[in-house]
């Protein structure tokens, strides 16, 4: 799975989506629709990509529905505030409400609202998360969503209380919204291919950031785009960036997290930030079960995005599922991609009042990526009891956490990594 924002480009141009100097986005129907007053934070690609797509998504339900839906963008945030004016601009957001620092979440959740997107840099998300949860928004954020385990804990339980409130959360986990990977989720549940015996995942690719150490001297320079995705601390390496698309079809499909994982990674090209370049994991799914997870960015090798797993059986010749796919009654426009549909489907549930919480799925999948990565950066195993569940078993690998951490940027003095210093296994 790719970036497809050349595919969103063209999907919105069939679809007519026009996105700018608008405040009253959408509505293009006569149905007796909601207006969702959404925010963003995190303006960068993604961020400003998201938006479009939620923008985009109004128009197909109302086109396909009659839905009568509206998205107002009411508040934009980026640790940057040029960066958070410029995207506000583009939706007609007054200067007033876009926000920069690192307390810019803090500001946007201050503006009445009903919806987040967050596409911020992975380590802020748990707080910013709960935060937005805790001021009633429902959430679309992007994954991974968190660096360390901690942060995953974080998500499940601002989750639970998401589900409390009645919110949604979608992430940008989107798989989980193309019918292709539904159809073989549904395949699974009804038995057609028994059960996942193996498999292996993976997000093999050449290097995409610059690779020139940083010296950072302030935390604007860990934030800013280029720069976050090569620290630990930000981004939690690129197993959590990237493979966690696989491995979250891994848990899926396996119906569980994984029990322990064994792995190797290491440095073999970058030089800029304290990252990995490569991991090669071992996950142990428990009864029998295991699949290999892999991931690299370095140019110049074998590449390979993808899953493939092996099942108990084939499924029979002219096999028809009982119960239609997830998201069956919602309209799927030809050509868009899974970064499209995952916010038709948010949508869809909202105006319709239906049930979606991706909080824990997403969390789960970022804590295999975390497991996978800190089983190779110690050279250890590691349990998922030990580093999930359990803060008693193994309290160093439950409590492992890197600074600066989210809070750390709020205060005077937050510490900054060093180029180059990165885990090396056996010496923890
Ligand atoms: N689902 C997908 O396939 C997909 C694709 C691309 C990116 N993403 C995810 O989206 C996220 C953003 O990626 P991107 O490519 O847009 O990166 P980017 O660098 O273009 O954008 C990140 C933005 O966040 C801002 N930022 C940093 N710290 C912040 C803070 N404390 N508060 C608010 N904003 C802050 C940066 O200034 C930047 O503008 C990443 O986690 C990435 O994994 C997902």
């Amino acid at each position: 799975m790719t970036v497809s924002r050349r595919d969103f480009m063209r999907a919105a141009a069939r679809t007519g989506v026009a996105a700018a100097s608008l405040t009253i986005l959408g509505s293009t129907a006569k149905g007796a629709g909601k207006t969702y007053r959404v925010a963003l934070i995190g303006s960068g690609g993604r961020g400003g990509g998201a938006l479009e797509q939620h923008v985009a998504a109004a128009k197909v339900l109302n086109d396909a529905l009659n839905l009568g839906i509206t998205i107002q963008v009411v508040a934009v945030g980026d640790f940057f505030k040029d960066r958070a004016e410029g995207t506000g601009k583009r939706y007609g957001v007054p200067a007033d409400k876009c926000f920069g620092g690192a307390d810019n979440y803090k500001k946007v959740l201050e503006v009445p609202g009903d919806t987040v997107l967050m596409a911020q840099a992975p380590v802020f998300r748990p707080l910013h998360f709960e935060a937005a949860i805790q001021a009633g928004r429902n959430v679309f954020t992007e994954k991974p969503v968190a660096v360390d385990p901690a942060g995953c804990r974080r998500v499940i339980e601002a989750g639970k209380l998401a589900k409390q409130k009645n919110l949604l959360v979608v992430a940008g986990t989107q798989r989980r919204h193309e019918p292709g990977y539904n159809r073989q989720a549904a395949l699974i549940k009804e038995g057609a291919l028994g059960k996942v015996i193996g498999g292996r995942v993976a997000w093999n690719m050449g290097k995409i950031f610059h690779n020139n150490p940083m010296n950072p001297k302030t935390p604007a320079d860990l934030c800013r785009g280029g720069n976050w995705q090569l620290w630990i601390e930000m981004s939690g390496d690129h197993i959590c960036e990237q493979h966690v698309h696989n491995l979250d079809i891994a848990n899926w499909f396996v119906g569980r997290p994984p029990v322990s994982a064994a792995a190797f990674g290491g440095r073999a090209r970058r030089k800029a930030g304290n990252m990995y370049d490569f991991f090669s994991g071992d996950l142990d799914y428990g009864q029998g079960v295991h699949i290999h997870s892999m991931c690299r960015q370095v140019g110049g090798c074998w590449d390979w995005v993808g899953e493939s797993f092996v099942y108990e059986k084939q499924a029979p010749a002219g096999f028809e599922l009982k119960e239609p796919i997830a998201y069956a009654d919602v309209p799927h426009p030809r050509g868009f991609g899974g970064h499209q549909q995952e916010h038709v489907d948010m949508l869809y549930f909202l105006a319709k009042g239906l049930e979606l919480n991706e909080a824990q799925n997403v969390a789960e999948s970022t804590a295999v990526a975390i497991m996978v990565r800190d089983a190779a950066y110690t050279g250890k195993m590691i349990t998922w009891e030990e580093m999930m569940l359990d803060p008693k078993k193994n309290p160093e690998v439950y409590n492992r956490q890197r600074r600066p951490v989210a809070e750390d940027f709020e205060k005077e003095d937050c510490p900054l990594p060093k180029d180059g210093d990165a885990p090396i296994p056996g010496t923890a």
